[in-house]
């Protein structure tokens, strides 16, 4: 989007997306955007959204964050916000605890199992669409957590003639999600409901069009099909290399540009404070940090510069871009540091054990009991995959010679593993384990458990 937020070129794909919105009324349609990072698939995905809403489209947004796949069942807590208690009322009881639980509406129950969580998911949805057309809008949903792409998924595959359009933009084709096709929800429904809508580089008018509304500068023809070139049409870049450009421009377009966006990235964030860039670590490990866990005053340069953006009650970075290049360039002594800081900071049980967990170089049988609870409680929420990553974690922190050992709480990761549909893992930590040559009571549960999956 340029300034006044108008999106630039870009019509055969908003066409599309408008097929999408006049085709949800006959039933479940999913299009998908598809360009590497900085293209201008979250403009697209923004301008879809507005289209959606000003034809009357109820729309249920979710913008995934890099940090944020670790933090369980964030995308179904932040599509589901706007969704009234009386909306959950509808379902049936089960389904409206499974999903109260899940979306920490209530504290958790003694026994919760999460099972209900999917179902509770597709029931949800189609109670919604029952009140009109729905639009679930994802932005970079290759970060998906886990727990949300697999009810999502559930449901995906089970709506049919439901009017309910999917509007997902995703990194591809090269950056796929880490788990591959089957984390990403957009991939969930039948292949005949399915379009991708690649985006490639935009044309030298464009990218000049765009500069131009940013920075209010006209650039000369011959420097911006240079600046096209360099960014291979890339807006993002070509942005970035004309907040770099010297005041005085020479006319012919003879400047040395950077070679890479990385180099641009590394020089504008060179030029930050120490104290900014501790402080832009904090916000990029930390999903959406509150202003109480970040140095606030310490950001003022790097929101000067248009790095982050400090809302009340929330920082966010201004591209997901900056948040990894802030992270890539932190090191394992720094982040370690960090985690055992945020620890102390954040209130929920899961994202404390985790950093605990990301702090440790040596086991430690105590942060190993936090992972154990931590699990449990995902467990509760309808989360196995974070619960056998937590308990996966949590054999790797086991001293030797615990009172709880290893063996066990890999017996408890397999189990979630198959909770979650994921056969194979659960028989590789099983076949491992057992490989160790396990002592007796573990070792029958680990052979029990083999046996059911074969
Ligand atoms: N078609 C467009 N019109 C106006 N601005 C755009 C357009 N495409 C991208 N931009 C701007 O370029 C930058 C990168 O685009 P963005 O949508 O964030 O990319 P992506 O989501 O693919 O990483 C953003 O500042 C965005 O507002
Ligand atoms: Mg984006």
């Amino acid at each position: 989007m340029t300034a006044t937020g108008q999106l630039v070129a870009r019509a055969p794909e908003i066409e599309r997306i408008d097929a999408l919105l006049r085709a949800i009324p006959g039933g479940l349609e999913v299009l998908t955007i598809e360009g590497e990072p900085g293209i201008g698939k979250t403009a697209v995905w923004h301008e879809g959204v507005r289209r959606a809403r000003a034809m009357g489209t109820s729309v249920l947004t979710a913008r995934a964050t890099a940090a944020e796949r670790a933090l369980t069942l964030t995308t179904l807590t932040d599509l589901f916000d706007p969704v009234g208690d009386e909306v959950l009322g509808r379902l049936p009881a089960p389904q409206r605890d499974a999903l109260r639980t899940a979306l920490l509406r209530t504290p958790q129950p003694a026994g919760a199992t999460g099972r209900a969580l999917p179902a509770a998911v597709l029931s949800l949805l189609r109670a919604l669409a029952l009140d009109g057309p729905l639009l679930i809008a994802v932005d970079d949903a290759q970060w998906v957590d886990p727990a949300s792409a697999r009810a999502l998924s559930y449901a995906l595959r089970r709506l049919d003639t439901e009017p309910i359009g999917v509007l997902a933009a995703v990194r591809g084709p090269a950056a796929r999600a880490p788990a591959g096709d089957a984390a990403r929800i957009d991939a969930a429904a039948d292949v005949r409901r399915r379009t991708t809508v690649p985006l490639g580089p935009l044309s030298v008018a464009a990218l000049h069009e765009i500069v131009k509304a940013r920075t209010g500068r006209a650039i000369a023809r011959p420097l911006m099909v240079r600046i096209a070139e360099a960014c291979v049409g890339n807006p993002f870049f070509a942005l970035e290399i004309a907040a770099e450009l010297p005041p005085e421009l020479p006319a012919d377009g003879r400047l040395p540009l950077p070679p890479s966006l990385d180099e641009v990235l590394g020089t504008r964030l060179g030029r930050l404070p120490g104290r900014t860039r501790e402080a832009l670590t904090v916000c990029a490990v930390l999903a959406g940090p509150g202003p109480d866990l970040v140095d606030v005053g310490a950001l003022e340069p790097a929101e000067r510069a248009g790095i982050v953006v400090v809302e009340p009650g929330r920082v966010r970075f201004s591209h997901p871009l900056f948040a990894e290049a802030v992270w890539n360039r932190a090191g394992a002594a720094q982040l370690r540091r960090l985690h055992r800081r945020l620890a102390d900071l954040v209130a929920d049980p899961e994202q404390r054990a985790r950093h605990l967990a990301l702090a440790s170089v040596t086991s430690d049988e105590s942060v190993a009991v936090e992972l154990d609870r931590a699990s449990a409680l995902a467990r509760g929420r309808g989360a196995p995959q974070a619960a056998a990553e937590l308990l996966e974690l949590a054999v790797e922190l086991t001293p030797p010679g615990a009172a709880n050992p290893p063996v066990r709480r890999c017996v408890a990761a397999a189990q979630q593993w198959i909770d979650a549909g994921d056969l194979v893992r659960a028989q590789t930590l099983l076949e491992r384990v057992l490989a160790d040559g396990p002592a007796a009571p573990a070792r029958g549960s680990a052979l029990a458990l083999l046996a059911q999956l074969h």
